[in-house]
């Protein structure tokens, strides 16, 4: 029978037989769909790499089914094993140590590898029945905003052979923290914010009585991934944090920015209308976070489809704390300007 050649929903069942014969699939988790592939075989790392368009500087997430699995890939310690104990399955990534079963085209060439258990019963079904741990990234082209649904991710692959597994809305909505932990040294860095704050990492740690610092500091080197734009909706995002303008005024201003911006920005084609911008649609969200982040890609790729020229964002005092944080630092990277 002749393969079909579109992204199309499958079965679990379908799903595993082709992970099991190196093929890739998207798969949902708790936090965004992810596009799937077996760690030890290459050609499928290859081809998440090349379906998304990733840079091969940006490495991959391995997703594993128990901490016995994270123990075949990457080492730990007294921190990582005691945070994946609690925050397991869910939407943490710990960059640790490598082992060597983990490649270099996963990892970037870098000694460290991140790893998470997603809190997905499909993710995990896959998983354990490939028996292998799965690298995924999430599931959409590079520099694009990132699937909360399975037709999302249709619709990102729509040109490619991505069969999807189709598991539902994601509960979390926005991607795992991902947190470098150097369990020698008992030094963490938040590379990536996201729904597991800081605070809620570092009051465990404290009530366990585990010594640790956080660190802000970080560089390129530790977290090559961290470009300035990410998650770009197909028509602009502005985001407003000027107290009061006039329709007027803000459209000018819209116009203005949206004249002035580069083209790519570290590689990341930067979301330019050809036309002045006129039909200007809100990005309405929630002021819960947690709904807010449930609601956030859905939102901006709705309205990306609506026929509005442009998305506006306006920030206002309700946008407080750390999980609002998270929100805010995906919105600001896929904005293509600020209006202050
Ligand atoms: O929630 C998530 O994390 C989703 C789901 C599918 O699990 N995955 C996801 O993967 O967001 P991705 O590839 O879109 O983002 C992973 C981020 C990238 O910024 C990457 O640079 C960083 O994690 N990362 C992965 N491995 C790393 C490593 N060894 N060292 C530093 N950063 C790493
Ligand atoms: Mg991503």
């Amino acid at each position: 029978m002749e393969k079909p050649k579109h992204s199309r929903l499958v079965s679990c069942d379908e799903a595993v037989t082709v992970l099991q014969e190196g093929g890739i699939v998207g798969m949902p988790t708790e936090t965004v769909y992810g596009l799937a592939g077996r760690i030890d075989n290459a050609p499928s790392i290859e081809r998440i790499f090349t379906t998304k368009g990733r840079p091969s500087f940006d490495p991959l997430i391995v997703h594993v089914e128990s901490l016995s699995m994270g123990k075949t890939i990457a080492e730990f310690g007294l921190i990582s094993e005691t945070l994946a104990a609690h925050f397991w399955p869910g939407p943490l990534t710990m960059v640790l140590p490598k082992l060597k079963n983990v490649s270099d085209q996963i990892t970037s060439g870098l000694q460290a590898v991140g790893v998470r258990i997603p809190n997905h019963p499909v993710a995990l079904d896959l998983i354990h029945r490939v028996g292998v741990p799965l690298a995924a990234p999430s599931a959409n082209k590079f520099g694009k905003t990132s699937p909360s649904e399975a037709q999302h991710v249709l619709h990102e692959f729509s040109q490619d052979d991505v069969p999807v597994v189709d598991g539902g809305p994601c509960a979390v909505g926005i991607e795992s923290t991902v947190l470098l932990v150097n369990d020698k040294s008992s030094e963490l860095v938040v590379l990536r914010p996201g729904y597991i704050t800081e605070t809620a990492l570092s009051e465990f740690l404290h009530e366990q009585k585990i010594p640790h610092h956080f660190h802000k500091v970080t560089n390129k080197v530790l977290a090559p991934g961290q470009m300035k734009h990410h998650y770009m909706p197909a028509v602009p995002l502005i985001i407003l944090e000027r107290n009061y303008i006039s329709e007027n005024d803000l459209e000018n201003e819209i116009n203005q920015i949206l004249r002035a911006a580069p083209d790519f920005v570290e590689g990341v084609k930067i979301i330019k209308p050809a036309h002045r911008v006129e039909r200007i649609a809100n990005l309405r969200l929630p002021d819960d976070p947690v709904l807010a982040a449930r609601a956030l890609y859905g939102s901006l790729r709705n309205l990306a489809e609506s026929g509005a020229d442009a998305i506006l964002f306006v920030k206002n005092e309700v946008h407080q704390g750390e999980l609002w944080e998270s929100i805010l630092e995906r919105l600001t990277k896929a904005a293509t300007g600020v209006v202050r």
